[in-house]
Parts: C-alpha cells; sequence; structure tokens
C-alpha cells in the first residue's frame, strides 16, 4: 500500500521523490499504527439492522458512529465509495481526488434558463462529489466556517422548531477538537472532540499581507466562527497534525472495532423499500456488481447528499409526481424533492500579479526537504490547503449593521497558472482557449487570487432524473444568474478584491490585477460592469456547496420535504441528513454545517427511541 500511494504521489510530485515517500510512508504507518488506522469493509452482512445509514459523507459519517454508540443498536453503513488514502490525506493534494475513482464526477446540465459556465468543456461545470468513506470531506479544501448566526435564526424563523442559532450551536461545540489555543480560550470553542480543527502549520508571507489589507479595509482579524462572522481570518482547517481529517478519519476509524456496527464499502443503495403502510423496511443495493436487499427494524436515515439524496429518493417514488410518472414510478409520495438546490458561486480565475517570489507554486515545492518536512515533521508546504485567507465582507447592498455579510472570499496565494496548467484547468474543466489565452502567458509569474463568492444567491435550480435507472447521473441545473442581483453583488464583490490588492499590504509587492481579457468578453471594455459580467458568465466558479434539495420546513411549506426532525413527509422510518435539508444555504462553507446536522439529527433519533433528554453524552 505505502508503496502504490508513493508511486501515486511520486507522479503527482516528481518522480525523484517516490523512494524517499515509500520509506516515510512506512515509518509513518509504523509509529501511527493503532489510532489512525482505517475501518474494516464487512464482508458478511446481517439480513437485517436497526439502523441502515445511507452515505458514510460528512453527515452520513458522524450519524453512524453517533447510532452505534448505542450498543443494543445494529447499524449498517452504505458508502458507495471504498476508503481514503494517503493521497487525498495530503492537503495539498486535495484537487487530484478530483475526476479520481473518488470523486462521481457529477456536472452541471448546459445552462437553459439563463448563461453560466461559458469558459468550460460544453458549458458546463464539474461537480465533484466524494465517492468515498468520508464522502466530500474527504475532497474538500477543509475550510472550517460555521455560517452566520442569522441563518440558523431564519431557518428556526421559517417554522423549524429546534435550529436556531442557539439550538445547534451545542452541537459544533460536541464534534470540535480545536487545536488552535487562541480560539479555545473562548467561548465559540472546544477541545476534545472527534473532529479536530487547527490553522494549516504552514503559510506564505502574503497570507499577513491579507489580513493587514482587511484592517485597512477597516475590517477587524477576527474569529468568523466566532461572536462575529464579519472579518479577515487565517482559515481554520479539519486538519489533523498537518493531514486532512476527514469524518471518516474523525468519527469511524475510532469505533472500527464496535461489534454492533458494519460498514460495506462499494455498496451503492439503488432504492429504498417501502411496505403499504408507507414504512420504509429496507434498501436494495448493488455491491461487486450483485444486487442485494438488507432490511431495517427501526430507520433508514439517507446521507447520499445533496444530488445522491433527491435521486434516490426520487427513483424510490418520493418526487414529484408528474416527474415520476414520466419515467413510470410508481408514487409514494408527491413531493418537491430536487427543487430548491441552492450553491455559492462567484468568479473565478480573477488574478494579481506580484513581483516577488512568494506565491505558492508548484515547481517551487517540488522538493525533497518539502516532503521529508510532511513526513517526519508533519508540517511545511504540502500541508498547505491552497486557501490562506478568509472574510467575510458586505457588498454596497447589504445592510452593514445587521452582522450578515452578503460576500465570502477565499484568499489563495497562487492562481489557475500557479501549477503549469497540470491541474486546475482540468478539474475545473477549462476550455482550452481560455486557458492559453489568459493563462498560459503568466505561468512563471507570481499571481494571487481572490474567489470573491455570492453567500445568499437569489437564483437556485433543480436536480431531476433522466432516468428511473438509479445508476444513470441525475440532470443538475443551478441556475446560476438567473436573478441579475446575484450579478450586482459579485461586481461588487469584485470591486472589493481589487480593493484589497490597492491596499498598502499589496503595494509593498507592486500588487496589480491582470488585465488580459477573458476570451468571449473581449468586446467589453476591461473593468466596467458589463465586462464583469461576461467574465462571471464564462468563468463561472462553484465552490461545490450544493444544498437545499430535501427542504426541511413545516408541513404548511409545500415546498418542504422534511420536517425539523428530519423525518421525510408521507412515509415512516426514514429521514434525510445531509446537506439537502438546508431550507436556505448557509452563509459559508458548509462542511460544517453539515456535521452539526449529522450530530442533531443523531440526537433526535436517540430522543426519539430513548427518550433520553438533549445533547447525548453515551
Ligand atoms: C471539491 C470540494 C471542495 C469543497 N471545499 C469545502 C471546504 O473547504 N469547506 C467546506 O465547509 N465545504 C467544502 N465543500 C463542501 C462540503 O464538503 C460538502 O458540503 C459536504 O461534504 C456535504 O456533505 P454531505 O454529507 O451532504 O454529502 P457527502 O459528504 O458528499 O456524502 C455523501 C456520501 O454518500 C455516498 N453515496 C451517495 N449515493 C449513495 C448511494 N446511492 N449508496 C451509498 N452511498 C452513496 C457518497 O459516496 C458520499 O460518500 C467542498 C466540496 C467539494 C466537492
Ligand atoms: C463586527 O465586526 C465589524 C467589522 O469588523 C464591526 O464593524 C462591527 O462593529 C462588529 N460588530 C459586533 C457586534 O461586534
Ligand atoms: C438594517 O439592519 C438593522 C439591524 O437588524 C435594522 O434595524 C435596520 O432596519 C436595517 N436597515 C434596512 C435598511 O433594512
Amino acid at each position: 500500500m505505502a508503496l502504490v500511494s508513493a508511486l501515486a504521489t511520486g507522479s503527482i510530485l516528481g518522480w525523484g521523490m517516490v523512494p524517499l515517500i515509500a520509506i516515510g510512508m512506512v515509518y509513518y504507518q509504523y509509529n501511527t499504527a493503532d489510532p489512525e488506522s482505517h475501518p474494516t469493509n464487512a464482508k458478511d452482512l446481517y439480513r437485517m439492522y436497526d439502523f441502515i445509514v445511507i452515505g458514510g459523507g460528512s453527515a452520513g459519517a458522524v450519524v453512524a458512529s453517533r447510532l452505534s454508540e448505542v450498543s443494543d443498536w445494529s447499524v449498517l453503513l452504505l458508502e458507495a465509495g471504498g476508503d481514503e488514502n494517503e493521497i487525498s490525506d495530503i492537503p495539498v493534494l486535495a484537487g487530484y481526488t478530483q475526476l479520481s475513482e473518488m470523486d462521481w464526477k457529477y456536472k452541471t446540465s448546459p445552462p437553459s434558463l439563463s448563461s453560466y459556465c461559458l469558459a468550460m468543456n460544453g458549458d458546463r461545470c464539474n461537480w465533484p462529489r466524494g465517492k468515498v468513506l468520508g464522502g466530500s470531506s474527504v475532497l474538500n479544501a477543509m475550510i472550517y466556517v460555521r455560517g452566520n448566526k442569522q441563518d440558523y435564526d431564519n431557518w428556526a424563523r421559517l417554522g423549524n422548531e429546534g435550529w436556531s442559532y442557539e439550538d445547534v450551536f451545542p452541537y459544533f461545540i460536541k464534534s470540535e477538537d480545536n487545536r488552535n489555543p487562541y480560539l479555545t480560550k473562548t467561548r465559540y470553542h472546544n477541545s476534545g472532540g472527534l473532529l479536530t480543527v487547527q490553522e494549516a502549520p504552514w503559510r506564505t508571507p502574503l497570507s499577513l499581507a491579507f489580513l493587514q489589507a482587511g484592517v485597512e479595509l477597516g475590517y477587524a482579524n477576527q474569529d468568523i466562527n466566532g461572536e462575529n462572522q464579519t472579518g479577515f481570518m487565517l482559515p481554520q482547517t479539519t486538519m489533523r497534525r498537518g493531514s486532512r481529517c476527514s469524518t471518516a478519519k474523525a468519527f469511524l476509524r475510532p469505533i472500527k472495532n464496535r461489534k454492533n456496527f458494519h460498514i460495506a464499502m462499494h455498496a451503492q443503495a439503488t432504492k429504498i423499500l417501502f411496505n403499504n403502510d408507507k414504512r420504509a423496511i429496507g434498501v436494495e443495493f448493488l455491491r461487486n456488481g450483485q444486487k442485494s436487499t438488507v432490511y431495517v427494524r427501526r430507520e433508514i436515515i439517507l446521507s447520499a447528499g445533496a444530488i445522491n439524496s433527491p435521486q434516490l429518493l426520487m427513483v424510490s417514488g418520493i418526487g414529484p409526481k408528474d416527474h415520476l410518472n414520466q419515467f413510470g414510478i410508481s408514487v409514494i409520495k408527491d413531493s418537491p424533492v430536487g427543487d430548491n438546490l441552492q450553491d455559492h458561486v462567484g468568479l473565478g480565475g480573477l488574478t494579481f500579479t506580484i513581483d516577488e517570489p512568494v506565491t505558492f507554486k508548484k515547481s517551487r515545492f517540488q522538493t525533497l526537504s518539502v516532503a521529508l518536512e510532511y513526513i517526519f515533521r508533519e508540517r511545511g508546504p504540502l500541508t498547505n490547503p491552497g486557501v490562506e485567507g478568509v472574510a467575510f465582507v458586505y457588498s454596497k447592498y447589504a445592510n452593514k449593521s445587521n452582522n450578515w455579510p452578503d460576500i465570502q472570499f477565499h484568499f489563495a496565494p497562487s492562481s489557475t497558472n500557479s501549477d503549469g496548467g497540470e491541474q486546475i484547468r482540468k478539474i475545473v474543466g477549462l476550455r482550452d482557449i481560455v486557458y492559453n489565452t489568459m493563462y498560459k502567458p503568466i505561468e512563471k509569474a507570481e499571481t494571487w487570487t481572490i474567489l470573491p463568492l455570492l453567500l445568499r444567491p437569489k437564483s437556485s435550480g433543480w436536480v431531476r432524473l433522466k432516468s428511473k435507472n438509479p445508476l444513470v447521473y441525475p440532470d443538475i441545473n443551478p441556475n446560476y444568474f438567473t436573478y441579475k442581483e446575484d450579478i450586482d453583488i459579485l461586481v461588487d464583490a469584485i470591486r472589493i478584491a481589487k480593493d484589497v490588492s490597492n491596499t498598502k499590504a499589496f503595494q509593498r509587492f507592486n500588487s496589480r490585477i491582470y488585465a488580459t481579457p477573458m476570451p468571449g468578453c473581449e468586446s467589453f471594455l476591461f473593468d466596467t460592469y458589463d465586462y464583469w459580467e461576461c467574465a462571471i458568465r464564462h468563468f463561472t466558479f462553484t465552490i461545490y456547496h450544493p444544498s437545499g434539495t430535501c427542504k426541511m420546513g413545516p408541513i404548511e411549506d409545500s415546498t418542504s420535504v422534511v420536517d425539523s426532525r428530519l423525518k421525510v413527509y408521507g412515509v415512516k422510518g426514514l429521514r434525510v441528513a445531509d446537506a439537502s435539508i438546508m431550507p436556505i444555504i448557509v452563509s459559508g462553507n458548509p462542511n460544517a454545517a453539515v456535521i452539526m446536522i449529522g450530530e442533531k439529527a443523531s440526537d433526535m433519533i436517540k430522543e426519539d427511541w430513548l427518550k433520553q433528554q438533549k445533547i447525548s453524552s453515551r
């Protein structure tokens, strides 16, 4: 295993390092064998379990872990993918898991209502989703952000009892093992939970310039997961000792010896089965080409993520009636499954150049000493997750006094050119003409980027079936930018990003915007509203946060799919717990919120079956 991984790592980082990495990995595994060893893939399953969790991602790993704490409950976790490996562990290689076997490799359908993703091959944006134990927490950029207090208070205002900030806050705390003392001193953080959270141990000098720029613009350098989300910060990440801390590592590895718990990997659920009473009684699944059925005594928890959860509900008979009829699927419950698809989207490839050799260029870090530092000291450039700064700021359209910023910045000391065209252009699916015109000429330059991101888009989309066959990928329509307001906010966000470049902190490096126009937008004058709108509709950049497709809401709300205890309306014995239940996407990277949803779902299930008090300790 170590050698195979070393070879794979070597092919990414440079062949010279293979023998060294192999030795290092053997050493590393020898030294850390016990606490970090992987869960086993159960071969012989029972015929029936108390609980079946479908999908072992950010939420599902948490649910399976917490439910199996009750020793007289048997729990099965069905996961379509396999296990993590040493590549997915290395923060700097996050982009290399995309388009690999760990990725479902979804793409958006060509746009119909408005235009977006035009700089991508076929006008389609890639939508990576984790197909691996740990789900998208194995592919993600590890940024740990909880969202804004008002997001949750707003969920509660919409009729979701138990989901106000005050209600959900204890669940963020329950998971957290924060390794930064400056944060654990405050009431907003905890140590001792299962999920390790920390700053990346290594960063470029530009990260500090970013924080200083924030101060110059009137934004405090403060804990954006604390009292006040507004501000600039070095990102907190789901990282443990310099490596990725996925939810599989955090929540499943420590419990691998539980007798009442099975994990079945490479097991893809294809249908949820119901009896005449509309109670979920089992799951059909495919494993190694073999079709099987497993039955459930108490409940099924669907945690397959914002694309697969709605798809599986629809092929199982829960979805918009007419849509299901179209495919000859017998309707168990007419339900708005697949609607309310929300995502965070912004402008990709916005590039600034500087004169000093301090940016994160792949070629600069392909050295033996860098590899050694990672393997033996768990430090150095390989622990860099790419993003070195986050900020929450206000566009001119936002109400600055309500502490609910409408823009997020991700700052990176690199841009689309910085890996010499090797991986970023591929995972984004960028057209050759765009890469060759804009980025190839600056492959040797020192560049940085800000990704201006819309936190609460007005536009939303849908996931629909293309077939009743669960193996056929669904139709994914984010419908970005159907509302002009979304473009307005982003264009204003670009203005603020330019202000960042113009601060003294960045002028010290002689920072300036890179002004080669985007192919397709040459007819607009650079830096005008129309130019930026065109650029946004071309280099449309999702940061992979699809949510909302099995919306939580009160029964009076005809757009809701699950109630505030995450039970699917119209059937029994079935809940959804993952990013798809968000009624409105949170204002920030959703992984921490999804883990919170997993924690809260588990506690609600325990409350319902054990009548025990809130926030279980067992
Ligand atoms: C490239 C990328 C970068 C990101 N960066 C960040 C970031 O830095 N910070 C952040 O907060 N968020 C980030 N996100 C988003 C975040 O990771 C997701 O919102 C979160 O992981 C979603 O969790 P989930 O439980 O809803 O779904 P997932 O974590 O996607 O889990 C779903 C699981 O179900 C499995 N599954 C699906 N269908 C079936 C089936 N039929 N049978 C069995 N198993 C099935 C899948 O294989 C998967 O393991 C990123 C996402 C991506 C893809
Ligand atoms: C939150 O931070 C912003 C910007 O740093 C500041 O203007 C505001 O007064 C702060 N609000 C609170 C309630 O602390
Ligand atoms: C802005 O928010 C504050 C605080 O929530 C509120 O009192 C005020 O009415 C809002 N202003 C506008 C113009 O909406």
